[in-house]
């Protein structure tokens, strides 16, 4: 029997995250999502994933922050040489070539990795845009050097705690389609780097990473709308997905969305500018979920984190172009410890597939 989807399969034992999709809750590490996101920086994320599996973790946050601002550096040394190929590829494709680039540094290559996704979409945005490239500050807080590099202006307090929130909220959700990339391609002892570019080409699709564009074109075709509903309805009648709704595990809202939309309403309560979209990322939330329903009554299709990424990223004012890189700068931070779990206890992931096309004739048949 096959399983569509690998659909209920369980491929691997993990002690880096459950997904209880009925409940609606995401433990990482033991610890619910809402507890860690918005109080932990994504430093200390990244240092609970790797804990007990990277070699020589970094027992403290203030350790992985160090050891990622010395690699934001190792990785700026390669932006000089790739702007000008980098700047004409789409933004996931231009850090797939950074990542690539990259020598593979042994027992640092988790903290080179996660490092040097946001270098190289902070250098590569700017070459896009005409702009030098603004090299890493070791001493910063990733989200901070982030939009520092991005930008070229320092981000504000508010600024940086959103952006950490987003980036420890995404950073390890159990065997999504990208994850269990990685866990394929660490299992044939590729190591870390590979791992990370596989999983990063998983996430450029609609269906897994790609959502939260789409979302923000969808608010903008909306904003002035007098009838919601009626659009809403009409693109389900036409047979197109509602970006920003729907999961394979969550059978209820996804804990994630929460989460980031108190992080808009936070962000937006310190500047009047920004988070402008909530309140009608809000009343299309409300119309989509009550269409959705109407449209599939068997099947409760509810929000997912990507419908407030969007609204969040936007607010930070990072163009809708990067949003999958973002996710990937969070994620990566999974994706590696993932594969540190993979390779502890190896066996090459190698399922079967059910043969159902032609055989050549058999002999005593055409005899
Ligand atoms: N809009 C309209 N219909 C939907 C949606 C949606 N957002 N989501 C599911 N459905 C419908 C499907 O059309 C399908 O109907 P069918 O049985 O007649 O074909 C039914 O619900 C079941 O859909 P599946 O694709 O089987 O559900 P699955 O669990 O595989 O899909 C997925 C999950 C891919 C996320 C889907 O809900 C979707 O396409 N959502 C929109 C894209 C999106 O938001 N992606 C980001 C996901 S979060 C992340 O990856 C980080």
């Amino acid at each position: 029997m096959t399983a569509a989807g690998l659909e209920g399969v369980v491929v691997a034992e993990t002690v880096l995250s459950e997904v209880d999709g009925e409940a609606g809750r995401l433990l990482v590490r033991g610890r619910p999502i809402e507890e860690l996101a918005g109080s932990v920086p994504f430093e200390e994320m990244a240092r609970l994933l790797w804990d007990g599996l990277a070699p020589a973790a970094p027992t403290t946050a203030a350790e992985a922050r160090a050891a990622l601002g010395r690699s934001r550096v190792a990785a700026f040394g390669n932006v000089a040489a790739l702007r000008e190929p980098a700047s004409r590829l789409p933004a996931v494709a231009a850090v797939r070539l950074g990542l690539a680039s990259l020598h593979p540094a042994g027992s640092e290559d988790h903290y080179l990795a996660t490092a040097a996704i946001p270098v190289f979409v902070a250098a590569f945005e700017r070459a896009r845009q005409g702009l030098p490239p603004v090299a890493p500050d070791p001493s910063l807080g990733q989200a901070a050097d982030f939009l520092r590099m991005l930008r070229g202006d320092p981000a504000s307090r508010a600024e940086e705690a959103a952006l950490d929130a987003y980036l420890v909220t995404v950073a390890e959700h159990g065997m999504n389609a990208s994850t269990f990339t990685a866990r394929v391609v660490a299992s044939t002892r590729a190591g870390v780097l590979p791992a990370v570019i596989a999983a990063l080409a998983a996430l450029e699709g609609p269906l897994h990473g790609g959502a939260p564009g789409p979302v923000l074109d969808m608010l903008d075709e909306l904003r002035g709308q007098p009838d919601l509903r009626s659009w809403l309805d009409a693109e389900l009648a036409a047979g197109r997905r509602l970006m920003g709704f729907g999961h394979r595990i969550y059978r209820v809202r996804d804990p994630r969305a929460d989460v980031l939309k108190a992080e808009v309403a936070r962000l937006r309560a310190g500047s009047r500018s920004a988070g402008g979209r909530l309140a009608l990322a809000e009343a299309v939330e409300a119309a989509a979920l009550a269409a959705l329903a109407a449209f599939r009554p068997g099947r409760r299709i509810d929000t997912n984190v990507e419908f407030y990424t969007a609204v969040l990223l936007d607010a930070l004012r990072i163009d809708r172009r990067l949003f999958t890189t973002i996710f990937a700068a969070g994620r990566v931070a999974g994706w590696t410890a993932h594969v540190f779990e993979q390779e502890r206890a190896n066996r090459l992931i190698r399922p079967q597939s059910a043969y159902v096309g032609p055989r050549p004739a058999l002999a005593a048949a055409s005899a």
